[in-house]
């Protein structure tokens, strides 16, 4: 066996067309077809890259059938139970869990860079009160780009991670300024004697005219939220946070179109589209009804919160968010919420049923997560927001190990054509 890549190895056997196959740590093994035009003037064809690698990571491990998934080889239940999320953020972003004063250190990181620009507050006031959160991130995220001029040679590590520290120490501020902003309420600034999940409730929600005091429970939520939300390897935002950073592009810039592909509905946008299904749907009588239209192939109709690229099994993320929402409800009373019994009886029939049986759908991240939510004072059109603070760490963990990936070079992907063949104009 040879090296290729730092972690990448070549097998002995080949394909019967003699194409190299390579190894990783775990998981299927891939065919390199890097020489496939140049030998063969043939194309792979996988639109939706359903069966390609499309770069070498060492940050997360999902295996779909089982229901697992690795943050650097850790399981996803132990980390969520037994970190905060700036234990996990340094995980993911450095490759090991942080020793005490390593943690100590990442976090007056944090801390030094979490203060929003006073004229990235000014801003905000060009966009409409009524706009989307996610609208504001997509447009304040990528302006800045027009800062840091001092810092902004990203052939240097020492950029390249003040880059990344800048991102997620930010990006909490940036949401909550989103919301306060849409309710024309004046934003509050971090707070360093509070930790991360902490300090975005205060933002989120504290007034400036009287002190804010956190719950616990919720800011332990939050927390959960942000760890199981942070990674999820090669996702639409980060493939295209990846594939804008493969050429060169500024690291904001770069973010900022990871925020755009995550608002969609079929990926950070369904924990949205769940609430409004559930709203919608009001009563458990009436999940038959949306049963037999998410099977109909004539309705575009879907059941949000259901099936996964990735997963042929229960996300082990959505098992950690029905516990813990169960337990924020039971704190704040809310037991006998309508909207969790309406999800939880959906869950029921749908996991019983032949179409959902045989296509392997099961409830995916976003289906209890708009209930947890909801229940800790989120509107709904903030959910994705949460989710966009959260993923900023797997989006920067991407980044710098792209960064450092040098033989990877510039995304470009080929197609198959099926436009007209060469023509001339009559005159
Ligand atoms: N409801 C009903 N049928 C479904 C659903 C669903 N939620 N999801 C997939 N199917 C069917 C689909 O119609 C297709 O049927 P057929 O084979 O007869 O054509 C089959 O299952 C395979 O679906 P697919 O669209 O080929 O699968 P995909 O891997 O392209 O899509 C998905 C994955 C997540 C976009 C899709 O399951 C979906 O739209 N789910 C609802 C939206 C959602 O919950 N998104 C959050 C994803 S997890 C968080 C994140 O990654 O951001």
């Amino acid at each position: 066996m040879t090296k290729q890549y730092a972690n990448i190895v070549v097998s002995d056997t080949q394909t019967p067309n003699g194409l190299p196959i390579l190894k990783g740590s775990i998981g299927p093994d891939a065919v390199d077809v890097r020489t496939l035009l140049g030998r063969q003037n043939l194309l792979t064809y996988d639109p939706g890259f359903r069966s390609t690698a499309s770069c070498e990571s060492a940050i997360t491990y999902i295996d779909g059938e089982a229901g697992q998934l690795l943050y650097r080889g850790y399981p996803i239940e132990e980390l969520a139970t037994r970190c905060g999320f700036s234990e996990v953020a340094h995980l993911l972003m450095y490759g090991e869990l942080p020793a005490s004063e390593q943690l100590s250190g990442f976090q007056c990181k944090i801390n030094e860079y979490n203060l929003l620009h006073d004229q990235v507050l000014s801003f905000y006031h060009g966009f409409r009160r009524d706009a989307h959160p996610m609208a504001v991130m997509v447009g304040v995220v990528g302006a800045l780009s027009a800062f840091y001029q001092d810092s902004q040679d990203y052939s240097r590590d020492e950029d390249q991670h003040k880059a990344a520290i800048r991102l997620v120490a930010k990006m909490p501020a940036i949401a909550a300024a989103s919301y306060t902003y849409s309710i024309g309420r004046p934003i509050r600034h971090p707070d360093n004697n509070l930790d991360y999940a902490s300090n975005f409730l205060q933002m989120m929600f504290g007034k400036p005219n009287e002190p804010y005091h956190v719950d616990p429970v919720l800011a332990r939520a939050i927390e959960m939220i942000f760890i199981l939300h942070a990674d999820h390897e090669q996702n639409a935002s980060t493939s295209t946070v990846r594939m804008a950073a493969s050429s060169g592009a500024n690291p904001f810039a770069c973010v900022a179109s990871g925020i755009a592909t995550l608002w969609g509905p079929a990926h950070g946008g369904a924990n949205e589209a769940v609430l409004t299904m559930l709203e919608d749907i009001g009563s458990p009588d009436r999940i038959p009804e949306i049963v037999r239209r998410a099977k109909d192939k004539n309705d575009p109709f879907r059941l949000m919160g259901f099936g996964h690229r990735v997963y042929r099994n229960y996300d082990p993320r959505a098992a950690l968010i029905r516990d813990t929402t169960r337990q924020v409800l039971a704190h704040l009373g809310m037991e006998n919420s309508p909207l969790m019994a309406t999800a939880l009886e959906l869950e029921r029939v749908a996991l019983e049923d032949d179409y959902f049986i045989e296509k392997k759908l099961y409830p995916n991240v976003d289906f209890y997560s708009g209930i947890l939510l909801r229940a800790m004072g989120f509107p709904s059109r903030m959910f994705t927001a949460v989710f966009a603070v959260a993923r900023t760490v797997g989006w920067v963990s991407h980044w710098l190990e792209l960064k450092q990936q040098a033989g990877h070079g510039i995304d470009r992907p080929r197609q198959l054509y099926t436009g007209p063949t060469l023509r001339h104009l009559d005159k």
